[in-house]
């Protein structure tokens, strides 16, 4: 007999999944549910496990190591992919799998089981993840291997007495990092969104009236307070996802490149990740060098993809880590945003490792900066052009 750990969230597909894991391969299936954020009745999601024959339910409090560990990482690293999404679905899948890994060792199981399709990222994410921390075990892809449509789903659903909803037009997946949106209405890239899609952020146009200001401080490259008061990395996440959401601000929606080669409409709602974002790189930029910022820019944006194509493990991703890691000691301070009906700005900011000099960017008479050495830096810091320049000319390649 196989015995199964399943990554169960509670709805139809994993819910149906408990039952097929059953009947086809005669598993003992053990299901576990992570808390990273996306406010479940996780009382409840335990009971149906068990009522639908799990040998044993695992509720994980997940929240804390996932800012620590994957959230906290990703904002050093400005990750932003396709320089849009927050990767909040993808920062949660390495965790999920690691989950899996260490109940499966607990419970003696032979293979972990996911309710991936086999269209998407996560599978990816949660499978390579897998593989690497524990090679011995097999994963199982009910959703992806039993090639159900929507109907006969719900066909198999209710022969097993397994409930759901009828009324579910879109996928969901959320966590303290974001919200993602995905299916019905919004496969049609040409369309506005439905306002119905949307449950962190209020419309634009419905927002206050009056600008709300938001302080975020910065130590190490992670925000550690609100407004000055500080806070650990969980409560200011909530909290700025409630004030960004009511401000209008987080929506995102645009075009994807998935790890499989599909483009996608993908719509998000990220209100604390898209604030912390932008102003841990405003910090940046008053901190670090010009040279530091080019080139993080490349490390941040490799760091990205990695992190979105489930690669988690890679080594390379350590490695840029480094570097990143070395540069976050100066990213101390705080930056303030002004939040307008779905509008965000920073509007001021603050470091003692600030390299901003008034003396040396002011107009006034009193600078500092040499303006009788810029003609001879012109000259050198342009030969190498000019010459080239005239080569071309010359030769008209
Ligand atoms: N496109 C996003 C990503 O690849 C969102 C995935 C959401 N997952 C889901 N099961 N609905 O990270």
């Amino acid at each position: 007999m196989t015995k199964v750990v399943l990554a169960y969230s509670g709805g139809l597909d994993t819910s149906v999944s408990i039952v097929w894991l059953r009947e086809k391969y005669d598993a003992e299936v053990y299901t576990v549910t992570l808390d990273v954020g996306q406010d479940g009745d996780f009382e409840t999601i335990g009971e149906r496990a068990e009522k639908l024959g799990a040998v044993e339910h695992f509720f994980i409090d997940a929240k804390e190591e996932f800012v620590k560990d994957y959230v906290f990482p990703s904002i050093k690293a400005n990750g932003l992919y396709g320089g849009k999404y927050p990767l909040s679905s993808a920062l949660s899948r390495p965790l999920i799998a690691r989950k899996l890994v260490e109940v499966a060792d607990k419970v003696g199981a032979d293979a972990v089981a996911h309710g991936c399709t086999g269209r998407g990222n996560d599978q990816v994410r949660i499978e390579v993840t897998v593989k690497a921390l524990n090679p011995e075990l097999k994963v199982l892809a009910p959703v992806r291997e039993w090639g159900l449509d929507r109907e006969s789903e719900l066909e198999y659903a209710r022969k097993h007495g397994i409930p759901f909803t009828r009324e579910k037009l879109y996928s969901v997946d959320q966590n303290l990092w974001g919200r993602s949106i995905e299916c019905g209405p919004l496969e049609n890239p040409d369309m506005e969104p439905p306002e119905g899609v949307f449950k962190w952020t209020v419309s634009p146009e419905k927002a206050p009236d009056k600008p709300e200001y938001v302080t975020i401080g910065f130590e190490d490259g992670v925000p550690v307070s609100l407004d000055g008061e500080r806070m650990d990395g969980v409560t200011l996440i909530k909290t700025l996802n409630m004030i960004a959401g009511r401000n209008g601000v987080g929506r995102i929606d645009h075009i994807e490149d998935r790890v499989v080669g599909i483009k996608t409409r993908e719509v998000y709602e990220c209100p604390a990740a898209l604030c912390i974002l932008e102003a841990h790189k405003d910090l940046e930029k008053l901190v670090l060098t010009p040279r530091q910022l080019r080139f993080k820019e490349t490390v941040d944006r490799e760091w990205g993809v990695l992190v979105y194509s489930g690669l988690w493990c890679e080594p390379l991703k350590e490695d840029l880590e480094t570097f990143i890691e070395n540069t976050q000691r100066f990213v101390k301070g705080w930056v303030r945003l002004k939040l307008y009906k779905g509008s965000m700005l920073v509007v001021s900011r603050m470091s003692e490792y600030s390299l901003y000099s008034k003396e040396m960017a002011t107009y006034s008479v009193e600078g500092k900066f040499d303006q009788s050495a810029a003609p001879g830096f012109i000259e050198i810091w342009g030969l190498p052009s000019r010459l080239a320049w005239r080569v071309c000319k010359r030769t008209g390649r």
